[in-house]
């Protein structure tokens, strides 16, 4: 079993990073044997790291990049991330990834590209003036994963596309050169979270690029701005339902309900029949309290370590090491297999 994941350093984490990835990181991380730990063994260990080679497919002052990423590493460290177990890094740090991408480009298919939501979800109407990065983003995202043999790849349901893209390259790539280079990997995606919307429109996922802050909850909003967020959340006027079937068609309130799920290890069922016939007045506060609980611990440990750029620094020039050392063998086949001398 090889885990791997990756995530944007652009602005701050969320709620969907958390509950869609992040915590499946986290206990992928935690389930892991303590042996592979201990002995330093690279076999079986988790692989997370800043995707700021994606990243530059939106224009960004440099500034920002740099402070985004420590910031991105700070966040996932204060999430449980721990970077003597797990290999966590900044994929600037480790050529291969670019090196893979290109090699990739011959590989994957203009029209697979052209299928890709995200490339239109982003681009817009402006396609003529989107980056090209924005378009090979996906290939790049190949390349991460192929690197490192990776089995499981724990990421929320807007990722799914972009992991079958993978899928295809390793099947192509494996077949045209006619090796066994790559393994084909599996998304690892959370049943009930994986996708958690934006607190003012149900039918909009999460997401840091929402103008509005109050969509979504970071994981660094103090207490006061948790209870606010919560309490204005968009609902309907109707009350919680006895029985979770009569939630269809209310996208804001089972997006509450799955939140409240999610941090309670309730199902909908037990906190429908908890709250069914109450209104959302006498849910958000339970929604709201369940959330400091849970987050305020998280905002702690990130400000305490969000300003230590030394030590941020250190774990992923560490983390780079170990990466690189595990991409070489995977990148070294791919260009044995395609003929290419280095
Ligand atoms: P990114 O940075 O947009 O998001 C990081 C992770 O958070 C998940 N996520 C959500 N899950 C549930 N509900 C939401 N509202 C929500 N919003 C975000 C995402 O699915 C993701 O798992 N392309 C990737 C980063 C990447 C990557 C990779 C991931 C680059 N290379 C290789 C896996 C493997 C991205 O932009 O994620």
């Amino acid at each position: 079993m090889r885990v791997l994941s990756g995530i944007q350093p652009t602005g701050n984490l969320h709620l969907g990073n958390y509950l869609g990835a992040i915590r499946n990181w986290v206990r992928m991380q935690e389930e892991m044997p303590a042996a592979d730990a201990a002995t330093g063994s690279a076999d079986s260990r988790c692989f997370f790291f800043l995707a700021d080679l994606h990243s530059i497919s939106e224009h960004l002052a440099p500034a920002d990049r740099l402070r985004n990423v420590r910031e991105m590493t700070a966040a996932l460290v204060a999430c449980g991330i721990d970077p003597d177990r797990s290999v966590l890094f900044n994929q600037a740090r480790v050529p291969a990834h670019a090196e893979m991408q290109w090699l990739l480009n011959g590989t994957a298919r203009m029209g697979w590209l052209n299928r890709m939501t995200q490339f239109k979800d982003k681009a817009g109407k402006n396609k003529e003036g989107a980056s090209i990065a924005l378009f090979t983003y996906p290939v790049l995202q190949a390349a991460d994963v192929l690197l490192y043999q990776a089995t499981h790849v724990p990421v929320g349901e807007d990722q799914k596309q972009h992991l079958e893209l993978t899928r295809d390259i390793a099947i192509k790539f494996n077949a045209d050169f006619d090796v066994e280079l790559f393994t084909i990997p599996d998304p690892y995606i959370p049943k009930q979270t994986a996708r958690i919307m934006s607190l003012r429109d149900g039918t909009a996922k999460m997401s840091k690029s929402d103008p509005s802050d109050m969509s979504r909850i970071n994981l660094t909003d103090d207490d006061d701005t948790l209870v606010q967020k919560v309490r204005k959340a968009r609902t309907d006027p109707e009350p919680i339902p006895a029985d979770p079937a009569e939630l269809e068609g209310r996208a804001e309130a089972t997006n509450l309900i799955d939140i409240y799920a999610a941090f309670s290890g309730q199902d909908r069922a037990a906190i429908c029949a908890a709250f069914g016939g109450q209104g959302f007045g006498a849910f958000k506060p339970a929604l709201a309290d369940l959330l400091v609980h849970h987050l305020a611990p998280i905002r702690d440990r990130y400000v305490a370590l969000k300003d230590d750029d030394a030590a941020l620094d250190a774990i992923l020039v560490k983390g780079a090491g170990k990466a690189a050392e595990a991409a070489a063998p995977t990148l070294k086949g791919a260009y044995e297999a395609m003929g290419l001398m280095r």
